[in-house]
């Protein structure tokens, strides 16, 4: 269930007699790699503890509107702005009907109004409540809003009596919530990505490189997964472990890094650029460890291939995107490397001390980015970087199926054939 892995879910519990499935929700959630959190109603506590689900969740569990110390760490507009999904099960008739309502009068109801992520409600309730016009009136119009909807289910109930109205099992909600993060946008295309920094060797023990890393490249490649893309990786040293179902190929220098990506371009239909290449490398990597025995010490270096240049003039149908960190003037050194190198996109990132929203250094958890094509451009504000991976696929994917279309309606053929492709 990889679709969930690193996913941020905010599990909303009502008081609803099936309160208690909800702890095994949890469980499963953050067997499939969710990070969860739990608002609970008054009403869930009623029926199950906050210690229950601060034991499974890892987390305190949230319960007040109004609650001074929550605001100032997670209170309801930063729970709404943290969670990448929310689910409320069991959702009680009674909660339904606030939703349906619009209401803020507690901390779920008011998350979820507050919230623009995916929401999806597992109701449980007896079968008379839910057969009910009021709360079929209610449901009708969560769905029509775009609201999940998952179950109930059918079956004998607590209270003795069959029909509809229990919740969902756990294993089922885990499933259709992954569902939601498997967008099929890129199914049928292969994305080859280019991730962290690269070392150029000075000697044995010495190299040059930078801060690059891999965080965001990693985070592209899982949503991309995700999409249903066939993603292989290209990465320079990094301490990250690969997303599932990603195929990976470790370089160390930016001259492996350019045989690799010339390796398996011809399978790729995007190439996304994030990897920090070294622009020099030492001319002459010395064979031994240099001695400290000098005053001074001058190394030579020589350029490195740009290996986004290179791909995509020898490439011309391969959608490339490139990445550009600029300290200063971002948007003009963006535009003109999405110029100079005729790329679809470029996709740009402060760093350094001008960074006034990100702390300014690469390896941090966040970032926001600023995306530029030809005609227009885009702006992500600041989110971890696996929710700006999630919000810059679809940006990608959208210019993709653009450029295929206007090139049909032109009669270009954009994708070179396999064969015909030239090596770079
Ligand atoms: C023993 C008991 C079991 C209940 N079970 C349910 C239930 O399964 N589903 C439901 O919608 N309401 C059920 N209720 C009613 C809700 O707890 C009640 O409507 C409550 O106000 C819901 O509040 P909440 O939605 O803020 O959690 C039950 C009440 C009691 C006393």
């Amino acid at each position: 269930m990889t679709q969930l892995a690193n996913k941020h879910i905010l599990l909303g519990v009502t008081g609803s007699i099936a309160a208690y499935k909800a702890a095994d929700l949890v469980r499963r959630l953050r067997e499939a790699g969710a990070e969860v959190r739990v608002v609970m109603t008054e009403g869930a506590g009623e029926f199950v503890t906050p210690m229950t689900f601060q034991a499974v969740s890892g987390h305190p569990v949230h319960q007040d509107l109004l609650d001074a110390d929550a605001e100032a760490a997670m209170g309801h507009i930063e729970l709404a702005r943290w969670a990448d999904a929310i689910i409320v099960a069991p959702a009680s008739a009674d909660f339904l009907a606030r939703l349906a309502q619009g209401r803020a009068s507690d901390l779920l109801s008011t998350v979820c109004l507050a919230a623009e992520r995916p929401l999806a409600v597992a109701p449980a309730m007896n079968t008379h409540m839910w057969t009910n016009p009021a709360t079929v009136d209610n449901v009708r119009s969560l769905q029509q809003r775009g609201i999940l909807l998952i179950g109930p289910d059918e079956g004998e109930q607590a209270c003795g009596d069959v029909g509809a109205g229990r919740m969902s099992p756990p294993e089922q909600i885990v499933t259709r919530l992954a569902d939601l993060f498997s967008t099929g946008s890129l199914t049928g295309k292969t994305v080859l990505i280019t991730a962290g920094p690269t070392r150029e060797a000075i000697d044995p023990v010495r190299y040059l490189s930078n801060h690059s890393s891999g965080k965001m490249g990693f985070s592209l490649a899982e949503a991309a997964v995700e999409a249903g893309a066939r993603v292989i990786l290209v990465s320079g040293p990094v301490n990250l472990a690969a997303p599932a179902h990603v195929e990976r190929l470790e370089v160390i220098s930016a001259q492996q890094m350019a045989a690799a990506v010339a390796s398996r371009i011809d399978e790729a239909d995007i190439f996304i650029a994030t990897a920090a290449v070294a622009d020099y490398r030492p001319s002459r990597a010395r064979p031994e460890k240099i001695k400290k025995d000098q005053s001074h010490l001058t190394l030579e270096l020589e350029k490195n291939p740009d290996i986004l240049a290179g791909v995509k003039q020898q490439h011309p149908g391969v959608f490339c995107v490139g990445f550009a960190a600029e300290t200063t003037d971002l948007e003009r050194y963006a535009r003109a490397k999405l110029e100079a190198k005729q790329l679809e996109m470029v996709v740009a990132n402060q760093v350094g001390p001008a960074a006034t929203d990100t702390d300014g250094t690469f390896g941090s958890e966040t970032n926001a980015l600023q995306v530029f094509w030809p005609g227009g451009e885009a702006h992500l504000p600041l989110a971890s970087k696996a929710q700006l991976a999630r919000q810059l696929i679809p940006v990608i994917v959208s210019r993709y199926e653009q450029r295929d279309r206007t090139a049909a309606g032109k009669g270009k053929i954009v994708k070179l054939n396999q064969a015909s492709r030239p090596k770079i």
